[in-house]
């Protein structure tokens, strides 16, 4: 790739301390959100890692709470005529791209993702034209802009059977933002690959000596790993994939502990589905560390009921985006729903009936 290449800084903000409610203030707040989401006929998209008690308040209301394949799948299959996002920016942007019609609204709007953030349009688009003869395959971790001069987005829980497909036929790959899934689905597909060097703050954070202590301390555990984390931490892994992958293998798999290297509010959901089983970080920089080593992304931490019931009283905070830029943005995404649509390939777990 070029060497000319010079990306922004990312700033990584402080995560935001919320303030403490009794179970009672807590359920008194749902409620009052819960009276609010029907009045204004809207529902919660949800995001895995967000905060347990809003992908609660999303199951309890009918809304969503999965990975970013499903999330944007959804938007398309409800008669709600506001889409609240509630995971960062991207999620909400692909939503308003699938659905103009739908007003689409998040807690906080500056809630971004370092992928999106280290990779901006025009840079984005300088580098594309370096390699006119490849077909650009955009992670769903990206600006509108960056999806409208790519040929396809992926999401984690459907990158391998796209870019397996696409090079199938032949096709070189320019594959942007995070090298790490990157470098992953070219090891496992053996496809031509050119990548934009971008990760995520959260996953990068994984340490790999740590990691082998641990799994020492934990001979039994299975360890699971989001593709998003570096190459030495998915070495290591009994199971890669989406976050829907990973919630599949603690409901279906039977050990009894796992050792997780992804953002730990995934753990909600993973103690829904198991709540026998016994979940253990897999280790960051530890105690002292910066606020990107906790395993928690700050701009998911941006999502709670406090600044979810203020958006519902004050209707700020909608996703808007250029006409022209939306109709670009779409073409990827949705030859990415197609074709999972075609391959059944779902991004929500499902109990498989006994
Ligand atoms: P999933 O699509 O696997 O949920 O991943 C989204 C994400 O941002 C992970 O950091
Ligand atoms: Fe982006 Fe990483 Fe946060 Fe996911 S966890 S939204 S990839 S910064």
């Amino acid at each position: 790739m070029s060497s000319s290449l010079i990306l922004p800084e990312i700033k990584v903000p402080a995560h935001p301390v919320w303030p403490e409610k009794s179970a009672a203030e807590k359920q008194a707040q749902k409620q009052r959100i819960k009276d609010l989401l029907v009045q204004q006929n809207a529902v919660l998209v949800a995001h895995y890692y967000v905060d347990g008690d809003l992908q609660a308040l999303a199951e309890e209301t009918g809304g969503c709470v999965a990975d970013s394949l499903e999330m944007a799948r959804y938007g398309t299959t409800t008669d709600a005529s506001t889409l609240i996002v509630c995971g960062v920016r991207f999620m909400g942007e692909t939503a308003k791209i699938l659905n103009p019609e739908k007003t689409v609204l998040m807690p906080d709007l500056a809630a971004t993702c370092s992928l999106d953030e280290g990779c901006p349009a025009e840079q984005f688009t300088d580098f594309c034209d370096q390699y006119p003869d490849h077909t650009v395959v955009v992670y769903a971790n990206t600006s509108a802009a960056v999806k409208a001069r790519s040929d396809w987005m992926v999401t984690s829980g459907i990158a391998l059977p796209i870019v397996k497909h696409l090079a199938s036929e032949g096709k070189k790959i320019l594959w942007a933002p995070d090298k790490h899934l990157g470098h992953y689905v070219q090891k496992i597909t053996g496809a031509d690959m050119t990548f934009w060097p971008g990760s995520c703050v959260v996953h990068e954070e994984f340490k790999s000596v740590a990691l082998q202590r641990l799994r020492k301390l934990h001979p039994d555990a299975a360890v699971l790993v989001h593709p998003e984390s570096p190459d030495e931490i998915i070495d290591q892994a009994d199971v890669i994939g989406s976050t829907t992958a990973l919630i599949k293998a603690v409901a279906e798999m039977p050990q009894e502990e796992f050792i997780v290297a992804t953002d730990d509010g995934i753990f909600w959901k993973m103690h829904q589905v198991a709540p026998q089983k016994k979940l253990i970080s897999a280790p960051t920089a530890g105690e002292g560390a910066t606020c990107e080593s906790c395993a928690h992304c700050p701009w998911m931490a941006m999502n709670a009921l406090d600044n979810l019931e203020t958006l519902l009283k004050t209707h700020g905070n909608e996703i808007e985006i250029d006409e022209n830029i939306r109709a670009d943005a779409l073409k990827p995404i949705q030859r990415m729903l197609d074709f999972a649509a075609e391959h059944n390939i779902s991004g929500k777990y499902k109990k498989e009936a006994p």
